[in-house]
């Protein structure tokens, strides 16, 4: 079977003031009635093109969350396993645990790993790619799936296409895999036409993982590993050991492993990319939400109780209180009832600096 695998760490800090320290950005509410984390869970439902996904999914977060995640899975009537990291080491320790929870409880299934923070609108084409994915993965490859680029985002990872198809929807083997590149690289690649974003989204069985870590990184196997032995399993919970855990190595999937298997390193798994069109988009800061949200005939995606007046690529989001603006173009104007937050939408990525310097001063 397959088994979901969601990663769900990190506060998003850039979606300051809506995401808090104890509210993070996986268990918010941004679209429909669903959160992030019960959307990313949604989507493996319902057994469309009999896709063959688990229910009982495996979820990673920071041992702080346990309650409001537990409490969403079970919203939800979802029985799953949860994990719970005593401080983040990124994805590649995360998905070893995983990996070694998953060998724990099934005889090697694939895992689909899933960030907790993207938004897919259109579920039955994410189905329809995850049982291709599923086809390569179980003959022991890495499979990835690939956005075609709109414009050279440096905060993603860029997959090369081979140049040999494998199958009618465009899979094809990993040329090469590129974790942010900067941005004259990125443009660079973006010109060729060749170059797919990484999703974020992986598809690989257990042990593939753990075989292709103990080549790249096996210092992070070997702490990872550690930690899990050591483990304390309380209901679903389980609570790795904190100080061998906090000792692992910090890296990403992307840097760990990615990188290396499109180098083809003699012993590793190839790697695999599948073009995914399915709506896909990486909820990272407040510009990204603007450009999923329905927008007027001047740009403008509103929220709540808001009126606007000759604004032009404006998001204006309230949640308590009303809001109006007055002739302002390109601006994120975000309101709670103890912060609001007015941020020129070029700039959302540096929402990240003002929560780290209101931290100092806390
Ligand atoms: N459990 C756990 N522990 N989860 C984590 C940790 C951790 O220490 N660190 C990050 N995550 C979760 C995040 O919550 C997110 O859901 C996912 O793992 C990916 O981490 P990000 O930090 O958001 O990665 P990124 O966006 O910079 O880059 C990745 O995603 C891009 C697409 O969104 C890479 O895979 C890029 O190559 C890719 O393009
Ligand atoms: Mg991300």
């Amino acid at each position: 079977s397959i088994i979901p695998v969601i990663l769900c760490g990190g506060s998003g800090t850039r979606l300051w003031p809506l995401s808090r320290e104890k509210y993070p950005k996986q268990v918010l509410t941004l679209f429909g009635k669903d959160s992030l984390l019960q959307a990313t869970l949604k989507r493996t439902d319902g057994n469309i093109h009999n896709s063959n996904i688990s229910t009982q999914p495996i979820v990673i977060c920071n041992e702080e969350y346990r309650f409001v995640i537990a409490e969403q899975l079970r919203q939800m009537d979802r029985r799953g396993k949860i994990i719970l990291e005593p401080v983040g080491r990124n994805t590649a320790p995360a998905l070893t645990l995983a990996a070694l929870e998953a060998e724990e409880s099934d005889a090697d299934p694939i895992l689909l790993v899933m960030p907790a923070d993207h938004v897919i609108t259109e579920v039955a084409s994410f189905q329809a790619i995850v049982k291709e994915g599923a086809r390569y993965a179980e003959e022991g490859h890495i499979v990835t799936f690939g956005i075609v680029p709109d414009y050279p985002e440096t905060g993603y990872g860029y997959i090369k296409m081979d140049e040999q198809l494998l199958s009618d929807i465009g899979a094809t083997h990993i040329a090469q895999f590129v974790e942010k590149p900067d941005l004259a690289t990125a443009e660079a690649y973006i010109s060729t036409g060749r170059y797919l974003w990484n999703s974020g989204l992986f598809m690989l069985r257990a042990s593939v993982w753990l075989e292709a870590l103990a080549i790249c990184r096996p210092d992070i196997l070997d702490a990872a590993k550690q930690a899990w032995q050591g483990k304390n399993v309380d209901g679903d919970f389980i609570r790795v050991e904190k100080s061998m855990f906090a000792s692992c190595p910090g890296d990403s999937i992307d840097y760990a492993v990615m990188e290396q298997v499109a180098n083809s390193l003699s012993g590793l798994p190839t790697g695999i990319v599948i073009p995914l069109q399915a709506g896909w988009s990486d909820i990272g800061a407040w510009d990204s939400f603007w450009k999923v949200l329905p927008q007027d005939e001047d740009k403008n995606a509103l929220r709540g109780d808001v009126f606007l007046d000759e604004c032009e690529n404006t998001l204006a989001l309230s949640s308590s209180r009303l809001l109006a603006c007055v002739g302002i173009k390109n601006i994120a104007v975000i309101e709670t009832p103890d912060a609001v937050l007015v941020v020129d939408k070029n700039r959302t990525q540096d929402v990240k600096k003002i929560v780290e310097r209101l931290n100092q001063q806390a």
